[in-house]
């Protein structure tokens, strides 16, 4: 029998694990007989490759300029052709990425109107709504030691005052939007195995 496929959505601030976790559940997917695919925002298109360069210094834009960047960045990770997410759950691919809808309500959402913000995003929200968004909660102390430990320059939202509001405004965005969205919290701060079985408990409930 093939296994009903899932989209789940990791989101979280910057360093709170995200990409260590999406290896561990595919990797627990694929031994529970599922087909994946990982993905990734900002992706790597055409307007992915400009929001990285305006984070990584190379160019300047205004925050509401970059929150419309995502906006169509999002639609194009969804649309795409060959690699879009709808084309890749229609192949029968249990989709995982790495940041959707909600890193968009909490990043710029720190800077501009929540509301304009989930207003601007929602025909993606229209297309396709998480099976389940999963929100690694870390306080800004933890994870900006562990990318400073890592790395030697910092992107444009990696500073510790505004991961702070970053992560205010992931616990009112998911406050506002309980009922239309499924979420599960988990706490970053224990060992990536913990997490991934936390994580794998929740998950494999909508897989029986
Ligand atoms: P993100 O994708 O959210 O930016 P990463 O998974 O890349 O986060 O993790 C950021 C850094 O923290 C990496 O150096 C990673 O090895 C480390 N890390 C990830 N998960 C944990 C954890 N549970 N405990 C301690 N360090 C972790
Ligand atoms: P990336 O280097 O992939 O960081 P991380 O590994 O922490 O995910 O860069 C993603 C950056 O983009 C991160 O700072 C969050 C930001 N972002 C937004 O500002 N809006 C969005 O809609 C998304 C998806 C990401």
């Amino acid at each position: 029998m093939t296994k009903k496929n899932l989209f789940i959505a990791f989101e979280g601030i910057d360093g709170s694990g995200k990409s260590t976790q999406v290896k561990l559940l595919s990797e627990n997917l694929v031994k529970a007989g599922h087909r994946v695919y990982t993905t990734v925002e900002p992706t790597n298109s055409v307007i992915g490759s400009i929001i990285r360069d305006i984070f990584t210094h190379k160019t300047e834009a205004d925050h509401r300029t970059i929150a419309g960047l995502f906006v169509a960045d999002r639609l194009d990770h969804l649309l795409g052709k060959t690699n879009g997410i709808l084309k890749k759950l229609e192949e029968g691919y249990t989709v995982i990425t790495d940041r959707y809808y909600f890193s968009s309500y909490a990043y710029h959402g720190a800077h501009m109107s929540l509301d304009w913000v989930i207003g601007a995003n929602a025909l993606s929200a229209d297309l396709l709504r998480p099976d389940m968004n999963i929100y690694i909660d870390i306080l800004p102390e933890i994870s900006m030691a562990r990318l400073t430990r890592g790395r030697s320059s910092l992107e444009l939202f990696e500073n510790m005052e505004n991961q702070l509001k970053v992560r205010e405004k992931y616990f009112e965005a998911m406050e506002k939007l309980k009922l239309s969205e499924k979420i599960f919290i988990t706490d970053g701060n224990r060992s990536p195995e913990t997490i991934a079985a936390d994580i794998w408990h929740e998950i494999s409930l909508l897989v029986p």
